[in-house]
């Protein structure tokens, strides 16, 4: 047996890294291979809600008519604190990613609980899948829970990962996808987003789908085709119907934990490039119903003022949200904003 030298050393574990990360390419596209029939009836699907799309020219006018007819046949928003471009309830998520101790998540529950919620706005608690079970048992309506991942299909010998199944065996309704810490750090493309969607859905477990651009995307110019992208691949893999279930959470990943926010203005511009490529690329009906949280160092500070802008429909917190206190006012700031 030959030694290797340092550089054929350098060499191996440089490799190591490339393989890890093919080995998880390849158990991906196994993955999409597997789903074929999946894959073709999403763009079935797709032929057909794209029948029902409204198409070119200045449509943000009509958009935000038809919207306010839609809200207006729903009664949704008659009596409603909060009005937005989305017709649906303000909704904000709180992701704790891979935070907390059994010590802190029983502290940050008992703050949630004893903060006061303002009427009509949605609010969705994502803790890590090892404490999910005793999260639920704690926090108290109008708390939901949701998990921050699970697989692409049915479950089965998938070491680490949690079925959509086991989410809704356990009656957990939401799941949060595409994250970008799971884009870059776990190398999924957004066709493996959109079939995760697809399935998620399925199966009964409803979806907060992550977009958003990275800075060099964003110093490019590519801001919009980037999330247009990502969300092209869920598009095809959804129907219509689907998109009772979906909330699009918009988060620039340069703005994710660096304490760097997007502007107001920058994520208005963001949200209202969606809801428009959603009216001519799905219908002018989800385009109206869809509800578009801006996330990314959204805190207790500047979230009223993110809140006034009208196609921002809400949040999704990650480092806030670990503050009872803090997240308590980021889900009311809807009412002093709108
Ligand atoms: P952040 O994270 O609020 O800590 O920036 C947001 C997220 O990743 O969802």
């Amino acid at each position: 047996m030959k030694l290797a030298t340092s550089k054929q050393k350098e060499e191996i574990t440089k490799q190591k890294w490339i393989i890890i990360g093919s080995a998880h390419k390849t158990m991906m596209m196994m993955t999409m291979s597997f789903n074929t029939t999946t894959t073709a009836s999403c763009s079935q699907q797709l032929a057909s809600s794209q029948k029902t799309s409204v198409r070119g020219g200045r449509a943000n006018n009509k958009l935000r008519a038809q919207k306010h007819a839609i809200a207006r046949q729903n009664g949704r928003r008659a009596s409603s604190l909060v009005v937005c471009d989305g017709t649906g309830k303000f909704v904000v998520g709180g992701n704790w990613k891979c935070n907390g101790t059994i010590d802190s998540i029983d502290k940050l529950c008992a703050s949630l609980n004893s903060g006061k919620i303002t009427a009509d706005v949605e609010v969705i608690c994502a803790p890590p899948m090892v404490y999910i079970d005793r999260v639920q048992s704690k926090l108290k309506a109008p708390y939901q829970i949701a998990a921050q991942n699970c697989w692409v299909s049915k479950g089965g010998a998938f070491t680490g990962e949690v079925s959509a199944e086991m989410l809704k065996d356990v009656n957990i309704p939401w799941v949060i996808l595409g994250h970008s810490e799971r884009r870059s750090l776990c190398g999924e493309t957004n066709e493996f987003v959109g079939l995760k969607t697809k399935y998620a859905l399925d199966t009964g477990v409803k979806v907060v789908a992550c977009i958003g651009e990275s800075l060099a995307q964003r110093e490019a110019g590519d801001t919009l085709n980037v999330c247009f992208a990502q969300l092209k691949a869920i598009v095809d893999c959804v129907t219509g119907k689907d998109w009772e279930n979906i909330i699009i959470a918009y988060e620039p990943v340069w703005a994710i934990g660096t304490g760097k926010v997007a502007t107001p203005d920058q994520a208005q511009e963001v949200h209202a490039g969606v809801r428009k490529w959603m009216n001519e690329n799905v219908s002018a009906d989800v385009a109206s119903k869809v509800r578009i949280q801006y996330g990314g160092s959204v805190n207790a500070g500047n979230c009223d003022e993110l809140a006034t802008k009208p196609d921002i429909d809400g949040f999704l917190v990650g480092g806030a949200s670990l503050d009872g206190e803090a997240f308590v006012k980021i889900c009311n700031s809807a009412a002093h904003s709108k």
